[in-house]
C-alpha cells in the first residue's frame, strides 16, 4: 500500500490539522513563542484512525489555546514506543501521554480492565459508553495511581472482526489457527475456546507476522486492519463484531501533579474534547476503512448470519467464568449491575 509521501515540515502541520478536522494553526511565524512545555504523546496506530485523529486533534487544540506556549509532539505508529514498552516509558516519564487499548492494562497489574475484552458483552457503542462514562469507568481509572499513572478518559475504536486466509464463519473454522492477540488473558481464552492458538504479538509486529506466516490470522476493528495493510496478506475478513476495542488515555502521575492548575485544566479540557471527537468519528472511520477494503478487492468480506453469530457466542461462553476467577468478585457484579441499567 503506497502511503502518501510525508509532507514537508511546513505543510505537514496543515495536513495533520486537516486530518484532525481542525482549522490550520496560525502560520509558524517568528511571533510564535518557544514552547514552555512540550507534551510527548506516543501511540501505536496510524494517524488515519480514531486514536490517531484524536491525538492530532488534541495537539491542535492545546497549541491553539495556549498560543503555542504548550507544544504537543505526537509519535504515531509506535515510532517512539510500542506495546512492549509504552507503559514503562510513561511510568519513567520518558513520554507524557499514551492511549493503550484497554486489553493492555492487565499486564500492568490491572486485570479488571479485561472486562472490556469479554466477547459478545456489548451490543453497541452506547452500551460501552454507559460503562466508560459511568461510575464503573471511574472506578476502573481509580486503580491507575497504584501504578504511578493517572487515567484521563476512555474513548472508542469500535468492534473487532476476525481475519485469516480462510472464511471464519463457524467455531470449527478456527480449529488449529495461530491467531495474533493483544496481551490479554481474556482474548487468549477467547481464541482457545474457538479451538485456535493465541499468539501474543505487539501491534507493530502483526502485519509482518501475518506476511511471514508466523500467525494465520488476527482480530481488530477494520480501521486498524486497513491502515496496517493487513488486507494485503489476509484473504478473508469475517464481520463477527465479536468484541470491543477501546482505549484509555493515561499520563504520568508526577508529571500531571506538577503542572500549573491552569495548564492542567487547559490540557484536560482539550483532551476531553478530543475524546468526544474520536467517539463521533470512530464509526465513520471504520465504515470508511471497510469501504476502501471492499474497493481494494484483495480480501473477501463475509457477513455472518444471526445463527452463525449465535454459535460463535455459545462457543466462547466459558471465557466469562475464567475472567471471574482472576479478578475481585465485585467487578463482575458491578459490570452486570451497570449493564442492566444501560
Ligand atoms: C492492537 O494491539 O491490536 C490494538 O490495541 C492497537 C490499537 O492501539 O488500536
Amino acid at each position: 500500500m503506497n502511503t502518501p509521501a510525508c509532507p514537508s515540515a511546513v505543510n505537514r502541520r496543515s495536513w495533520l490539522a486537516a486530518l484532525a478536522g481542525s482549522a490550520v494553526l496560525p502560520g509558524a511565524t517568528a511571533a510564535t513563542p518557544r514552547p514552555e512545555i512540550t507534551l510527548r504523546f506516543s501511540h501505536v496506530v496510524a494517524e488515519e484512525t480514531p486514536k490517531g485523529l484524536a491525538a492530532n486533534r488534541f495537539k491542535v487544540l492545546v497549541e491553539q489555546r495556549s498560543g503555542g506556549r504548550i507544544s504537543v509532539q505526537v509519535y504515531p505508529n509506535a515510532q517512539l514506543y510500542g506495546d512492549h514498552d509504552e507503559m514503562q516509558a510513561l511510568q519513567l516519564g520518558a513520554v507524557d501521554l499514551v492511549a493503550p487499548s484497554l486489553s493492555k492494562f492487565g499486564r500492568i497489574g490491572l486485570p479488571e480492565f479485561e472486562l472490556f475484552d469479554l466477547p459478545f458483552l456489548f451490543d453497541d457503542l452506547n452500551a460501552v459508553r454507559h460503562i466508560t462514562l459511568g461510575p464503573l469507568g471511574r472506578k476502573l481509572l481509580q486503580g491507575l495511581p497504584r501504578q504511578g499513572l493517572v487515567g484521563l478518559g476512555f474513548f472508542d475504536n469500535g468492534f473487532k472482526q476476525m481475519s485469516a486466509n480462510r472464511p471464519l464463519l463457524e467455531p470449527r473454522d478456527f480449529a488449529g489457527l495461530r491467531m495474533r492477540v493483544q496481551a490479554s488473558r481474556v482474548i487468549a481464552a477467547q481464541m482457545r475456546a474457538l479451538g485456535a492458538k493465541p499468539v501474543t504479538l505487539a501491534f507493530s509486529e502483526t502485519r509482518r507476522a501475518l506476511a511471514a506466516g508466523v500467525v494465520d490470522g488476527t482480530e481488530n476493528p477494520v480501521s486498524n486492519f486497513w491502515t496496517q495493510a493487513m488486507h494485503e496478506v489476509q484473504s478473508d475478513l469475517s464481520l463477527t463484531e465479536h468484541g470491543y476495542l477501546g482505549y484509555a488515555v493515561v499520563t504520568n502521575q508526577r508529571f500531571w501533579q506538577h503542572l500549573q492548575p491552569d495548564d492542567r485544566a487547559l490540557i484536560d479540557q482539550a483532551l476531553q474534547e478530543s475524546l468526544a471527537f474520536a467517539n463521533q468519528i470512530a464509526d465513520a472511520q471504520n465504515d470508511r476503512a471497510l469501504q476502501a477494503l471492499r474497493e481494494a478487492g484483495t480480501t473477501r468480506v463475509h457477513r455472518l448470519g444471526a445463527d452463525q453469530r449465535a454459535r460463535l457466542r455459545q462457543a466462547v461462553q466459558p471465557v466469562q467464568q475464567q475472567l471471574a476467577s482472576r479478578i475481585a468478585p465485585h467487578w463482575m457484579s458491578d459490570l452486570k449491575q451497570a449493564m442492566r441499567k444501560a
